[in-house]
């Protein structure tokens, strides 16, 4: 099936014709992106999330047909989110990455900059903003060269939910959030860091995402009561790679 491209001014939108082929195209893209941000800065700094959607990417990442294609001794790694438990557990977007792709490529351990899941959450909060500041240096918003977002069926990105406080942060990097369910604790970036990226790359897939793709890409009142809606790059460019199921209802975008 033929890439369906939308473009916009600061943002374009991709529907590719499944997993596998959204895939290996946010592949490319992380490649590329990783190639433009050393050759300039001489450092990546990539943002990532955890659920199920970016697991094919980071396995392919991690194979014979892209890891040879990215200066892993530049790229330094960093989280979107990170549920409030060890990095061992199943549920760590740590381990989900480590085990599909940070310990299949050359990778310096002092670049893993990971949210340590394990502390107490407002520790793990303070912490992590901590090593953001001392990354990137400077008094202003960090500028991450790309972040890797997914959407929950809720409208959530990264571990920003729907009416939650947590989107009105406008000072911190990082901040715990509580949620009702006892032992599911996240700590999140925030939205105005999100904002100030170089890049962000939605990656969406499945049936279940496409109501959810239809309000955020619909009328602006819907769209602003959903956090992977409030995503509005200051000065980068967004690109979301969606499978054919989960723009199944989007109209004339
Ligand atoms: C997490 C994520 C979260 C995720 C969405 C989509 O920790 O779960 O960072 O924001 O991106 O929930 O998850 P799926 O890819 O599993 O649909």
């Amino acid at each position: 099936m033929e890439t369906l491209i939308v473009e916009k001014s600061n943002w374009r939108v991709e529907v590719l014709s499944d997993l596998e082929a959204l895939s290996h195209r946010a592949a490319s893209i992380f490649v590329s992106t990783s190639r433009n941000s050393i050759a300039t800065k001489k450092r990546f700094a990539v943002a990532i999330s955890g659920g199920s959607t970016p697991r094919r990417l980071y396995a392919l990442l991690g194979s014979e047909v892209y890891r040879d294609q990215v200066d892993w001794q530049r790229v330094h790694f960093f989280w979107a989110d990170e549920r409030c438990v060890p990095k061992e557990d199943e549920a760590s977007n740590f381990r989900i990455a480590f085990d599909t792709l940070l310990s299949k490529v050359a990778l310096p351990d002092k670049n893993i900059h990971r949210i340590k899941g394990e502390e107490a959450p407002d520790q793990a909060a303070m912490d992590y903003e901590e090593e953001i500041r001392r990354f990137f240096g400077g008094s202003g918003w960090p500028g991450f060269d790309l972040i890797l977002l997914g959407v929950g069926e809720d409208g959530h990105t990264a571990s920003l939910f729907p009416g939650s406080k947590s989107l009105e942060e406008t000072a911190r990097f990082a901040i715990p959030v509580y949620l009702k369910e006892p032992g599911k604790n996240r700590i999140t970036l925030t939205l105005p860091v999100l904002n100030h990226a170089d890049q962000i790359l939605f990656l969406v897939a499945g049936p279940s995402k496409a109501a959810v793709l239809s309000e955020i890409f619909g009328e602006k009142e819907k769209r602003k009561l959903l956090p992977a809606g409030l995503i509005n790059l200051l000065r980068g460019n967004m690109i979301w790679l969606m499978d054919q199921e989960a723009a199944g209802k989007l109209k004339g975008l």
